[in-house]
């Protein structure tokens, strides 16, 4: 077969009749397949073992058709060797959470090879048997200093804002060490084979927009322009109120979520990049009439994008969803007149 290269052509500006598709969180717990290997093997461990990472970021494409793969593995997985101490249960928890100037001096830069062997080894295998783009990723540096600080998954990130607003210092020098870490990390990635990168800034929105302009998006744009050989997708959940902070970043492609619709996106984005999203995960968990009425309204609205568009969820998809749902999805989005 040859080389599916969708995906690619919408990210250097091409507007397939069909929109590719591609899944955020695809490999994982709502697929059989993915439990079967996941009952031999803690997370890190699969995440660790490149055999085991190939066959589970190969599932959803020999299973389920998706026109992307995404190399399987976590945002956290870097900041394990970075000093953080990190497990998975299955949420993260981090066992050195950074509080302080002295936290964040002890951080230690990431030296992606010799920290994460396992990771490029696995993209190598990957390159090796796929025939569709392989995307790989990192966690924007908020998002990460979010876990970072906090420990754990939260809902409102409080110890992130303490360091922002009272140890501005200290919060500057995580974020700079974050940043240049995942510039080697994503490059690295890139160099190793990957067809596109996706940065994802699952935590963003639980900012103001203008402390997200002004602590978060320096960062972002250093990291942006910092990258070479590859397109980059930015993905933030609940950023509307962001994009006109986003909308001078050097990427390819922007995620959106389903708290937005497509088009009002475009304009805030005043219609400068091609479109990622943005089904409601949820949608998939409810019968198929009400699933193919809620994707033909995202498949319309891609259609009316300046730029292309790229079929995906809003944020991650969820571990009750039924396998049968997704392959309807995806089926639809890809023979739809
Ligand atoms: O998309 C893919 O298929 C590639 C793999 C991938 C995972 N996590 C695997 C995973 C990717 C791209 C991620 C990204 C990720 N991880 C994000 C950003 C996207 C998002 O969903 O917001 C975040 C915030 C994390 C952090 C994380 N990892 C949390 C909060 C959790 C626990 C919650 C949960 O979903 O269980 C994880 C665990 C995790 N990462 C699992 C998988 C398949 C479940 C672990 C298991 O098998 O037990």
């Amino acid at each position: 077969m040859a080389f599916n290269s969708k995906l690619l052509s919408v990210l250097e500006g091409a507007k397939p009749p069909t929109p590719p598709i591609w899944l955020m969180r695809q490999a994982g717990r709502y697929m059989p397949e993915y439990r079967a290997v996941r009952e031999k093997v803690s997370f890190l461990e699969l995440c660790k073992s490149p055999e085991l990472a190939c066959e589970v970021t190969l599932q959803p494409v020999e299973l389920l058709g998706v026109d992307a793969a995404i190399l399987f593995s976590d945002i956290l997985v870097p900041i394990e060797p970075m000093g953080a101490g990190l497990d998975f249960n299955p949420a993260p928890v981090i066992k050195n959470p950074v509080r302080d100037l002295a936290g964040a001096e002890r951080l230690k830069t990431l030296s992606p090879l010799s920290d994460l062997p396992f990771l490029f080894n696995s993209i190598r295998l990957l390159k090796a048997r796929l025939e569709v783009p392989l995307i790989g990723f990192c966690g924007a540096p908020f998002t990460l200093a979010c876990y970072l600080t906090e420990g754990r998954g939260s809902k409102d990130f409080l110890e992130i804002k303490k360091l922002m607003y009272s140890n501005t210092h200290a919060y500057r020098l995580l974020m700079e060490k974050l940043t240049d870490s995942m510039i080697r990390y994503l490059q690295t990635q890139i160099d190793a084979g990957a067809d596109a990168v996706q940065i994802f800034d699952t935590w963003a929105g639980v900012l103001s927009p203008s402390d997200y302009g002004e602590f978060v998006v320096p960062y972002l744009r250093r990291l942006t322009n910092n990258l070479k050989g590859a397109p980059v997708i930015y993905f933030a959940k609940a950023g509307a109120g962001h994009f006109r902070h986003m909308k001078g970043l050097s990427v390819k492609c922007i995620g959106v979520d389903w708290t937005t619709d497509l088009e009002l996106a475009d304009e805030l984005l005043e219609r400068r990049y091609p479109l990622q999203g943005n089904l409601d995960p949820a949608v998939l968990l409810s019968d198929p009439a009400n699933l193919i009425k809620a994707a033909d309204a995202v498949i319309d609205a891609g259609r009316k994008l300046e730029h292309g568009h790229i079929f995906n969820l809003g944020h991650g998809i969820l571990p009750s969803t039924p396998t049968e749902n997704v392959k309807a999805l995806i089926r639809h989005v890809q023979w739809r007149e």
